[in-house]
């Protein structure tokens, strides 16, 4: 079996270097010659771990390779993943699908008879369904469509992908060829005891927007609770250590703190709200309005909280970033919390130094306007107050009368609850954290 993969941004990549690796012959097609030239040198063009590795292993074995040409991936593949982002449209909460639909009409007129086209990308309930009339209208004939959504998290996509929870095969027809493809395609993962579900098109659409919806509202839940523990003096690290011994409920993703970003959660939140309302059951997820609100709150109590800590007001101060990628172990800052922080500080009037271990380059072109750095000491240079933003292990092992001999005043917010109160305490630091006393 020879398998296509349709855009290699993201998801695109990490899925052919990991067909590759379970043993297929793999074409990734990009739009982006110089996305194409790089990964056919082996280069990865985001920080992902054990990517790179992969990749280049299977360019150089010839297994993997990438292109520009639409004919080329007709002609070659049996399967065809389309990966294409599908991000938050301007000025709105809807996903913008144009990116997949071009994908798809490229596709279609070169596909050979007989070919499966697979859905990865998360799109609004509904999309598979017109996907494939759309296949109809423009493919060779006998084209048949699955969807299989994709929960990779980022700084792990290599492992989720190569041991996933859960495989999920949406299809139009039960035990057809879809079906049967895929299951073959996978069964080196589902001998390894992963499970696999099969469900109808919009099934498959929705278990991504829940799971995703689901982690959400725990991560949001947890953060309502530390604006409760704010109001009463109780602390929320000791509240959600408690709450995770109920194995209904359980520890994960109940890390309260400055909150979620990335370029997933918050747009997939919003296009499920948008599409609902489509649908008609926008009550169904008003829920998902406050979830929204609970995390950008946060937001901005961090900012309060530094500028308490700053006398009251910014003008004149110099604030330490530390953190810029939405989350540790990428270098993505696509919707970051830090940065989000970082540049509202900044246009109160502070002067703000930020560092990231990974994310530099992007958190630069994104943000021009703010200063980086090249260490934590350097970022912390004459700093009124530290705030620790992205929880990088670099930070959890910071030592803090290093960092105490450079800045101005020994002052430090830990945005993520990870750095021990007690320690930076006892090095002479106020200390103070979303939803703890
Ligand atoms: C997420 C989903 O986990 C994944 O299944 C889906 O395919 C894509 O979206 P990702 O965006 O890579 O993956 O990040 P994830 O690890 O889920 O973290 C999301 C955000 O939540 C991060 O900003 C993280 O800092 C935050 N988070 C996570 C918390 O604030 N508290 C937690 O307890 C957990």
């Amino acid at each position: 079996m020879r398998i296509t993969v349709i855009g290699t941004g993201y998801l695109g990549a990490t899925h052919a270097a990991c067909m590759a690796e379970l043993g297929y012959e793999v074409l990734g097609l990009d739009i982006d010659p110089e996305k194409v030239a790089a990964l056919s040198a082996g280069r990865v063009p985001m920080f992902e771990p054990g990517l790179e590795e992969l990749l280049t292993r299977h360019v150089s074995s010839g297994r993997l390779r990438f292109t520009t040409s639409w004919e080329e991936a007709g002609a070659f593949g049996d399967v065809h993943f389309v990966c294409t982002n599908t991000p938050q449209r301007k000025g709105e909460f809807a996903a913008d699908m144009s990116y997949f639909d071009r994908a798809v009409d490229q596709l279609a007129p070169v596909l050979r008879p007989g070919a499966v086209v697979v859905g990865k990308s998360t799109v609004p309930v509904g999309s598979a369904a017109r996907i494939a009339e759309r296949l109809t209208e423009l493919g060779p004939g006998d084209v048949a469509l699955a969807w299989n959504p994709e929960f990779l998290r980022e700084g792990y996509a290599v492992k989720d992908t190569l041991h996933p929870d859960r495989l999920v095969i949406g299809v139009a027809e039960p035990g057809g060829r879809a079906e049967q493809t895929l299951r073959q395609l996978y069964a080196p993962l589902t001998e390894d005891g992963v499970p696999l579900v099969v469900t109808d098109f919009a099934t498959a659409e929705l278990v991504k927007a829940a799971a995703n919806s689901f982690l959400a509202t725990k991560i949001s839940f947890i953060n309502a609770m530390a604006e409760v523990c704010e109001a009463a003096g109780a602390d929320v690290v000791q509240l959600s250590a408690a709450l995770a011994f109920d194995e209904r409920i359980g520890g994960r993703f109940l890390n309260a703190g400055l909150g979620f970003g990335g370029g997933c959660l918050p747009k997939d939140i919003r296009a499920f709200m948008a599409r609902a309302g489509e649908l008609g059951a926008d009550q169904a997820l008003t829920f998902l309005r406050e979830v929204d609100s609970i995390n950008m709150r946060r937001r901005s109590r961090m900012v309060e909280l530094a500028r308490e800590q700053c006398g009251g007001g910014f003008l004149g101060r110099r604030v330490a970033v530390l953190g810029a990628a939405f989350k540790p172990n990428t270098d993505d800052v696509r919707d970051s919390p830090a940065l989000n922080v970082a540049a509202q500080i900044q246009l109160q009037g502070a002067q703000v130094t930020v560092y990231d271990p990974k994310a530099m380059d992007n958190a630069r072109k994104q943000f021009p306007s703010l200063t980086f750095a090249d260490s934590v000491l350097e970022a912390c240079e004459g700093a009124h107050v530290v705030l620790h933003l992205t929880e990088w292990q670099e930070f959890r092992e910071l030592d803090p009368e290093a960092v105490g001999s450079v800045v101005a005043s020994r002052q430090i917010l830990d945005g993520r609850n990870i750095l021990d109160p007690a320690v930076w305490r006892t090095a002479g630091w106020t200390y103070r954290a979303l939803g703890r006393p």
